[in-house]
Order: structure tokens, then C-alpha cells, then sequence
């Protein structure tokens, strides 16, 4: 299902795995992002108590599907039978978090089904989150550095030092007071903000 471009070779760690793709797919970027996502979440897990291979493992892998072009994502989605979302045929890109998990199972063998969860819904969180839902979906927005970071962002991180929840719940709601820029938002992000927005 997924394509050669990602390869797993067994005696790299994973994390040697993770160099090797990125770099030979000259996407130099996007490895500086998952090796500060892996920074991020691993300081989350020491201060909230979470899993450090779980942590390390989803952050690794979160974003692994964007060494595979965005306009496989429909066609490898819908081969799958996945449920895709019109702002997902809108904005295939909001597909590479679960294409992502896909290739985590495919190519990496990983079979830990909370990791797999939280590479899944790592854009958009989801309702009923887990501790890892929330650790990689607040590593990677705290992983940001473009100049189209929102300038709330210190707000969530100085949320951060508190809990996991004040810091998504504070995400949430400067989102949301920003709302005209996001054209349709994606129904989990919706589902994930009502949730706690009535907590
Ligand atoms: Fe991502």
C-alpha cells in the first residue's frame, strides 16, 4: 500500500530510520519539525508522567507521511475504505496524519495501538483523547516555528506547565477566536473542542 519511498531497515533504530528517510528524500525541514516534535513530546511525557517509547515512537512517526506526495493521500484513503471527510477532499493534506499511522503499522510494524491512535489524530485531536492523543497533538503545535505560527502559541506553552487540558483548552479557544481563518474546520477538531469546552 505504501510506496518505496519510506523504507525500514532493521538494524537502524528507529530514530536512524527517521534521518535516513527524511534526508534521502531531501526533506531537511520536516526532520528538523519531528526531531523537535520528539523534544517536545519528550518533555511533556517526563512532566505529565506518559510513556517516553510511546511518546518517542508517535513523534518519530507523526508526520512520516509526507515523504509520500499529498496526491496519493485520496486514492490511498479511499483504497483503504477510510471515511474521508469533504474538507479532507477539499484539503488532502489534513489525510496525512491517519496516512501516517498507516505507514507507521505497514512499514515500521508498529503495533501499539495508543501510539497508532495518537499518530492518527496528531492535526486534529479527536473526542474521548487519550494522555498520548494530547501529548503529540500539543508537542506538535508547540513544534511550530514558521512565521504562520499563531501568535498565541507562549499562551499554550506557559498553559503547558500546568496540564495537558488547560494548555489544549487554551489552544482551543484562541483557534476558535480565530476562527475566520480556518475556512472549514475538521469534524474531529470540532468534536475534540466541544468536549472541552463543556469540561
Ligand atoms: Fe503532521
Amino acid at each position: 500500500m505504501t510506496d518505496n519511498t519510506i523504507t525500514c531497515t532493521d538494524f537502524y533504530s528507529l530514530e536512524e530510520n527517521i534521518i535516513h528517510n527524511f534526508t534521502s528524500n531531501k526533506k531537511p525541514e520536516i526532520l528538523a519539525h519531528t526531531l523537535k516534535v520528539k523534544d517536545n513530546a519528550l518533555a511533556l511525557a517526563k512532566r505529565f508522567v506518559i510513556d517516553y517509547e510511546q511518546a518517542k515512537t508517535a513523534a518519530f512517526l507523526h508526520d512520516i507521511s509526507t515523504l509520500i506526495p499529498v496526491e496519493h493521500y485520496i486514492p490511498m484513503a479511499e483504497a483503504l475504505d477510510l471515511e474521508i471527510f469533504a474538507v479532507e477532499r477539499e484539503n488532502p493534506y489534513l489525510l496525512h496524519q491517519r496516512i501516517s499511522r498507516i505507514v507507521a503499522v505497514e512499514t515500521f510494524n508498529i503495533v501499539d495501538k495508543e501510539v497508532l491512535n495518537a499518530i492518527n489524530c496528531h492535526t486534529t485531536l479527536r473526542k474521548n483523547a487519550s494522555n498520548l492523543d494530547k501529548l503529540l497533538f500539543l508537542a506538535d503545535k508547540l513544534s511550530w516555528d514558521s512565521k504562520d505560527t499563531p501568535a498565541y502559541m507562549p499562551l499554550v506553552k506557559k498553559a503547558a506547565e500546568v496540564s495537558l487540558d488547560n494548555a489544549i483548552k487554551c489552544y482551543f479557544e484562541n483557534l476558535m477566536l480565530n476562527k475566520d481563518k480556518i475556512k472549514t474546520p475538521h469534524p474531529w477538531l470540532l468534536e475534540a473542542w466541544e468536549e472541552i469546552h463543556n469540561t
